[in-house]
């Protein structure tokens, strides 16, 4: 979408247009664009479909607000969900900021919490339909600026504003995460924080080795998915990790807990969350439920109570066999099982490929843990009784 159109597409003019895109069945079919084209250019026929597809889409990260708002599919995509930057925000708002920055702002997802929680919002987006997007979502709760954050940013944050800088990947390609190909760079968003408060969003994969010295790092899930690492600077310990679940807002601090005992597979199994793996917080969560680990460097904690914890899925242990295909197809056979979730820790396991290799066919579900211990690895038939996964 070009800014012309975008200007079209978040004025009054195109109010119409988007009330009848949205009584449309199904906005992406030939019967809906003929529809619209009868009474708009083709152009914005099909940006009015778009953008009600889009809402609709959105509505997964926006909720209620999402028939509201502008999106792009690339800016929808890499939009922080409403639960998420409402935390952010309230935890910038928490340290004593009461007006932020947004360095790429996007169509203002952080941008609209930071203004929900009072806070004075700026943004900066590059993109400049993008930028009218962004405008038109957060009407007068905020200014939205179209240009470079690098040029930008020093002039925005003379005042003491905290700041806040999301950055996206510069190329499309691939999934992995590489500091240089992150826009605005990544040397200079976090070099913003020295000396300020702020944060700046990360993909939760981020490497420590990019972590600077001085900030704090939160791992955050949202309804079990973990979706970001970010680093803080302001009241936060320097070098702290800390697994924030969120909606629940749960929050473990990893401390200088190492990793915990090693021990037997017990009664009951736990699979942490995954914010609380990647803060490094394992050791901390055994403490907390009394148990340990069932090999060194494997997520898996075991203990015979059963404790029932938002930072761990509580799984009761039925049976404990040698990790043998042929066992485990006796075991697949024998207990008619149909529905087979595997999960696997630390064995080089493909879980799809061995449950086509297991065929299950039966009427049963069931659930098994394959994971290394130090008395060989283990095939565990469990069943979830407490949490979140
Ligand atoms: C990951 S998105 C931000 C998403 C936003 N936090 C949200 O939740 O909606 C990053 C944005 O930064 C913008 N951007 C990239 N480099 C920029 C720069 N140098 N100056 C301003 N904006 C930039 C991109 O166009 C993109 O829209």
């Amino acid at each position: 979408m070009d800014a012309t159109l975008a200007r079209w597409l978040v004025s009054a003019d195109a109010q119409a247009a988007l009330a009848v895109a949205a009584d449309q069945a199904d906005p992406g079919s030939l019967r809906s664009a003929e529809a619209l084209r009868r009474r708009w250019p083709a152009e914005r026929a099909a940006a009015v479909l778009s953008q009600v597809t889009l809402r609709r889409r959105a509505a997964a990260k926006f909720g209620e607000r999402a028939p509201g708002l502008f999106f792009t599919t690339d800016a929808l995509e890499q939009a922080t969900r409403a639960d998420v930057a409402s935390w952010r925000a309230g935890r910038l708002a928490a340290a004593g900021a009461t007006a932020v920055v947004d360095l790429g702002c996007g169509i203002g997802a952080d941008a609209l919490a930071f203004a929900d929680a009072g806070l004075e919002v700026v943004a900066v987006e590059a993109d400049p339909a993008t930028a009218v997007l962004a405008a038109a979502n957060l009407g007068d709760r905020g200014r939205v600026l179209c240009g470079d954050a690098e040029q930008l940013a020093t002039d925005l944050l003379a005042d003491g504003a905290a700041v806040f800088a999301d950055p996206a990947r510069r190329t499309a390609a691939g999934r992995s995460w590489r500091v240089g190909d992150l826009t605005p760079p990544w040397d200079f968003v976090t070099g913003l924080l020295a000396g300020r408060l702020g944060c700046i969003k990360a993909a939760p994969g981020l490497p420590s080795n990019v972590i600077p010295d001085g900030v704090a790092t939160t791992w955050v899930s949202h309804g079990g998915d973990l979706v970001e690492a970010s680093l803080w600077s302001g009241p936060w310990p320097a070098g702290e990790r800390r697994a924030v679940l969120l909606p629940a807002g749960g929050e473990l601090v990893a401390g200088d807990r190492g990793a915990p005992v090693v021990g037997e597979v017990g009664r009951y199994l736990y699979e942490p969350d995954p914010a609380v793996i990647r803060a490094g917080a394992i050791g901390t969560l055994a403490d907390l439920l009394g148990c340990h680990s069932v090999n060194p460097g494997i997520a898996y904690l075991a203990g015979d109570d059963l404790v029932e914890s938002g930072f761990a899925t509580a799984f009761e242990v039925l049976d404990s066999l040698p990790f043998d295909e042929r066992v485990l197809r006796s075991l697949v056979r024998d207990s008619d099982i149909g529905t087979l979730e595997i999960k696997v820790r630390g064995l080089d396991v493909d879980p799809a490929l061995l449950r086509r290799r297991l065929k299950p066919a039966g009427r049963a579900a069931a659930t098994v843990v394959l994971t290394p211990t130090p008395a060989g690895a283990r095939a565990l038939l469990v069943k979830r009784v407490a949490g979140t996964g």
